[in-house]
């Protein structure tokens, strides 16, 4: 018989299973005719919640986006119907409406429809506007949340959104419109202020910008930065640089590539957090912030 692999708590791969299946039956109805809105979570598949894998198996037809990684697309049950209704920067991609109009097509059809979105579909992910589409066409509707970006590819990086020594707020922004250009509504002085630590989505392509608005706005030019791209994906790459030079450090990355900026000390909390890299030989510092030292010298 084959080794079983055990989990910390001493439960069984196998039972872990058995209880996902367990959970699965006790799943929510599917029902035709009906549109679910499901987070596909950053890209690792093993952060996908159980709600989303049965919706997966459950479905007629999954319209899904192209940051959904191929590694959950490849959940999908062969006999699925799929929709690509997804865009990566530049290409073309189909306006929003039209995804909407879609989905209610789909629904009206009988399908049950799963609505694949990478991250949370709340999050910076148009899901709102679809979902008060369906409303409006009085389509029934359910959320499954995701893990957003933000949260699980900072974790994956080693960064934690938290720490009682560097912040005590953090702020999701987006960093792009739909128009194409820097969101006018964000208060860059206001942030640099009162938000220790930003996590900026979709802010690749504004990144000079970004920076100089933040430095303009009081923070200063060496406060850390990391860029992560793919993350949570066996291609995860994490550049940590500072708010000066992170624009010419985002040119190092490859293009098209989903790509988040995290700013503040947070960052430096990596030296001590990056347990992917762990794994590969990296030492980890056990108080990279010098919190000892100082409080020594203080
Ligand atoms: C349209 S937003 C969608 C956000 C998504 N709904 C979420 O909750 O994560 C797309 C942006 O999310 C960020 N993002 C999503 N997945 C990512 C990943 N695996 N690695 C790095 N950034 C990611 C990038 O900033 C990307 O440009």
């Amino acid at each position: 018989m084959g080794k079983k692999a055990r989990s910390p708590e001493g439960q069984t791969a196998a039972s872990l299973a058995c209880e996902a299946t367990e959970l699965s039956s006790r799943a929510p109805v599917f029902a035709p005719g009906s549109v679910w809105l499901v987070g596909a979570g950053p890209g690792d598949p093993g952060l996908l919640t159980l709600h989303a894998l049965h919706a997966l198996h459950e479905a007629d037809v999954i319209v899904y986006d192209a940051l959904v990684s191929k590694e959950v697309l490849a959940l999908i049950p062969e006999g699925t119907a799929r929709v690509i209704a997804g865009k990566r920067g530049g290409r073309p991609s189909p306006r929003q409406r039209d995804i909407s109009v879609k989905l209610i097509e789909l629904a009206n059809q009988g399908k049950r429809v799963v609505r694949l979105k990478g991250g949370d579909p709340f999050v910076f992910g148009r899901g709102a506007e679809e979902a008060l589409a369906l409303v409006a066409a009085g389509i029934a509707f359910r959320v499954v949340p995701g893990l957003t970006a933000g949260l699980g590819g900072l974790e994956y990086a080693g960064i934690p959104l938290t720490h009682r020594d560097t912040n005590q707020a953090v702020t999701f922004i987006t960093g792009h419109m739909a128009g194409g250009g820097l969101p006018d509504a964000v208060d860059w002085q206001a942030l640099s202020r009162a938000s220790p630590a930003l996590v900026i989505y979709m802010g690749r392509r504004h990144i000079t910008e970004i920076a100089s608005r933040l430095i303009a706005a009081g923070r200063l030019g060496s406060d850390p930065v990391a860029l992560i791209a793919n993350a949570t994906l066996p291609d995860q790459q994490v550049i940590e640089t500072t708010l000066e030079k992170c624009a010419e450090a985002e040119k190092k990355l490859p293009p098209q590539v989903p790509v988040l900026i995290v700013v503040g000390k947070i960052v430096r909390l990596r030296a001590g957090l990056d347990w992917l890299g762990a794994l590969e030989g990296r030492l980890l510092l056990a108080d990279p912030l010098d919190v000892k030292r100082q409080s020594e010298a203080g």
